[in-house]
């Protein structure tokens, strides 16, 4: 696997805050410009407040002035792959739009999957 991408959300997944859980995931949203922002599923005792990989991602990016995405990895150590949960496809439909999801895991296994198939039938600012 050379992809940067793949290799980046792998590398994140190790950063995982999971302690209870123990499920460990990582992201790799890359930007139009070919940046590389990073996220891992960060936890709390206060389960609820726990923040998936992807949108610790997309929020950080967003944050250091990024507006455009082209795609995102997400690695988790599954087979099958893990797809973002709901409240992530909501949130990178509405920062990122119709970009490709990579799925993948340790094994190097790879799946590649379009949001929009992800969320079918979105809720989003045309609805407004
Ligand atoms: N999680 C993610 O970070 N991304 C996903 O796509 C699925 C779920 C996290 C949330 C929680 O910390 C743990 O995985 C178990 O749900």
């Amino acid at each position: 696997m050379k992809d940067p991408l793949l290799e980046a959300a792998l590398r994140a997944r190790d950063r995982a805050y999971a302690p209870y859980s123990k499920f460990h995931v990582g992201a790799a949203l890359e930007d139009a410009e070919g940046r590389i922002h990073t996220g891992c599923n960060v936890e709390n005792a206060s389960y609820g407040l726990t923040v998936c990989a992807e949108r610790i991602a997309a929020f950080k990016a967003v944050s250091e002035g990024a507006r455009k995405f082209r795609r995102i990895a997400i690695a988790a150590d599954t087979s099958p792959l893990t797809p973002p949960c709901g409240a992530c496809r909501q949130v990178l439909w509405e920062l990122c739009g119709d970009i490709e999801a990579i799925l993948v895991n340790l094994r190097g296994e790879t799946e590649s999957v379009q949001l929009r198939d992800l969320l079918p039938r979105p809720f989003d600012a045309s609805i407004l």
